[in-house]
């Protein structure tokens, strides 16, 4: 089983982005922590981070054709993105939406998600945390 972690926008400054709202761990610890906890599920795990919407999309796309499913941080794309949404939307594999911080004990427009209607779940708040069980549910599907 093969299973794509997806980092949207500004998740590659973590470490140094905003400590007190998403924690001291760089994007390469999370990755690194992800790799380890799928060699232990039995999934392979591929990690990709873009700032780039389109190369967000051309990522989900792709992965159609190789992964069994996505954990996607769609960064601030979350809350604006029908194309991303869209690409959600037109694969055949199961999504599920995490985000480091409880985006509900934020601003309000962070309460606001087009890509969740179109996700299998969403897990916030949790850190990278998020992501691991994530990928649990994910791996167990
Ligand atoms: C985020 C929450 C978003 O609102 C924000 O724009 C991010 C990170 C999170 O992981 O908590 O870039 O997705």
């Amino acid at each position: 089983m093969k299973i794509l972690i997806l980092h949207g926008p500004n998740l590659n400054l973590l470490g140094t982005r905003e400590p007190d709202v998403y924690g001291s761990m760089t994007l390469d610890d999370i990755n690194e922590k992800l790799i380890a906890l799928g060699k232990e599920l039995g999934a392979e795990v591929a990690c990709l981070q873009s700032n780039h919407e389109g190369a967000l999309i051309d990522a989900l796309h792709d992965a159609r054709t190789w992964a069994s499913g996505v954990v996607f941080n769609p960064g601030g794309y979350t809350h604006t993105s029908v194309a991303l949404r869209d690409a959600v939307s037109a694969i055949q594999i199961p999504v599920i939406e995490v985000h480091l911080s409880n985006v509900y004990a934020r601003e309000e427009f962070r309460h606001t998600s087009l890509i969740s209607a179109v996700c299998k779940g969403k897990i916030s708040g949790l850190g990278w945390k998020s992501y691991a069980l994530a990928l649990r549910a994910l791996v167990d599907e």
